[in-house]
């Protein structure tokens, strides 16, 4: 490990790094910004893509020397490339759309000897884009953009580390709130929250997958483990309770399931009928709220899925009973959730510089586990929603109270394949700890 020392203060980050492996390597000066949070050299900073004029990373950009251009990751998602250089294991690999064969990230191209400034210097200095002639002269972001501070920035700087402090904590999670108690949450607040999410929630939905499978998360992560433990499902009359935009209704109705799905926005569920409308599958939609489902008779389901709903339900206790009560003697209740240890909104959750797009540099650290607390969150484009946090005894307890046994608990870890499929997303993310978890329950009295 690396000691630092008031002289060397002033090197970059990086060069750093690679001087530890590559004993003659240089070392340049760095500049110290905000938004990195170490020193950078010009060769290690950031580079302007010549698609989305966003500036990102050097770890997520590569270069075409054909079209002697730079693009960026998010323009083009690259594969994981296993290999041994520096200080890592893996490269990003992209297919380039314009030339047809394949590029790296800069940091490997630099390893290799084919970073642009190694190929062809001047060349380089002068074909492309004008962001890169200017390196040299990196400049910070605020500067870049020609931010100029008034009083008023000085007056909030207060917030400003605020901020900074929330991105410490979370990385893309915005909080809203402090950490309440929980019974002084108002019900009808996390149901009117949600209400006004709907279609912002749908809408994302809708551009990210076409197959109607969930986010990210869902299709890669948790919805083959979840769908395993569902098993085969033909002719069984499923609720699917919180359905949101009923996707998981709609998959297990193409399976043969009789699917009700029911959530507390009408939104969410004029949405399901709009959609049941379209494609007829034999689905019915319900506004309720988990914790009073007296519209459904004792025993009325042979199983109940709930996807990633009970971090957002405020009673849950009683939601466990009402749903043990609508179930069939012997009935399962496969649920998943946000893990009640690791997928923690108080949870320290850091990477050096903050651009930096490789999770393995993420540090990790859990704190205030038994403080069960709500807290106002939100992420992307999603408006605050009120999040509840429990422990797994908590979860434990409740389930027993309400006439289940635990059967099996499944922490998902996603498959090799689509880590190399998506290295960004996966590696060194869900492998290190779940941030999600599986419960299946069995009804039993
Ligand atoms: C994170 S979304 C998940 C939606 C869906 N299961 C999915 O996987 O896409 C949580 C859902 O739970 C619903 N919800 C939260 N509390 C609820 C409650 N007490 N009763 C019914 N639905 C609730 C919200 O309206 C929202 O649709
Ligand atoms: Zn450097
Ligand atoms: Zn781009
Ligand atoms: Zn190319």
């Amino acid at each position: 490990m690396h000691i630092y020392d008031a002289k060397d203060e002033q090197s970059c980050f990086y060069c750093r790094k690679i001087n530890e492996y590559e004993k003659d390597y240089p070392i340049r000066k760095g500049v110290f910004t905000l938004d990195n949070y170490v020193y950078r050299c010009p060769l290690h900073s950031q580079y302007k893509c010549s698609k989305c004029g966003e500036f990102h990373h050097f770890n997520w950009m590569y270069y075409c020397p054909e079209e002697k251009k730079l693009f960026c990751g998010s323009c083009n998602p690259p594969t994981l490339h296993p290999v041994e250089f520096f200080d890592r294991t893996y490269a990003y690999k992209f297919k380039c759309t314009i030339c047809g064969e394949e590029h790296f990230d800069l940091y490997f191209e630099e390893y290799k000897g084919t970073h642009p400034f190694e190929i062809n210097q001047t060349e380089a200095l002068e074909t492309i884009i004008s962001d890169v002639k200017q390196l040299p002269h990196w400049k910070p972001k605020q500067v870049r953009e020609g931010k100029k501070i008034s009083i008023e920035d000085v007056i909030s700087k207060n917030k400003l580390f605020k901020d900074l402090k929330n991105e410490f904590h979370i990385g893309s999670l915005g909080i809203y709130s402090e950490r309440e108690d929980i019974d002084q949450i108002n019900f009808d607040d996390t149901k009117n929250k949600w209400e006004q999410n709907a279609e912002i929630w749908i809408s994302a939905y809708d551009t990210m997958s076409e197959q109607d499978e969930g986010d990210l998360n869902r299709q890669l992560v948790i919805d083959p483990v979840l769908m395993n433990l569902i098993g085969d499902v033909k002719g069984l009359s499923i609720l699917d309770a919180g359905c949101g935009n009923g996707y998981l209704a709609r998959k297990l109705a193409k399976l043969g399931a009789k699917v009700t799905g029911v959530d507390f926005s009408k939104n969410f569920i004029d949405y399901c009928k709009s959609r049941e409308e379209q494609e007829k599958l034999g689905c019915k939609f319900f506004t309720a709220s988990l914790d009073d489902l007296s519209i459904f008779d004792e025993e009325s389901f042979d199983l109940v899925v709930s996807n990633i709903v009970f971090i957002d339900v405020k009673n849950y206790e009683q939601s466990f009973s009402e749903i043990s009560r609508v179930l069939k003697q012997n009935g399962r209740f496969i649920w998943s959730n946000l893990h009640p240890c690791f997928g923690r909104i108080n949870q320290f959750n850091m990477k050096l510089p903050f651009d930096n797009p490789r999770n393995e540099d993420k540090i990790i650290i859990f704190d205030r586990y038994f403080d069960s607390r709500a807290k106002l969150i939100s992420w992307g484009k999603i408006k605050p929603i009120w999040q509840f946090e429990r422990t797994l005894t908590e979860y434990s307890k409740a389930l027993k109270n309400a006439g289940f046994v635990i059967t099996e608990i499944v922490e998902p870890k996603p498959e090799i394949e689509k880590i190399q499929k998506h290295p960004k997303f996966l590696a060194f993310e869900y492998e290190r700890a779940p941030t999600f978890i599986i419960f299946e329950c069995q009804k039993i009295k």
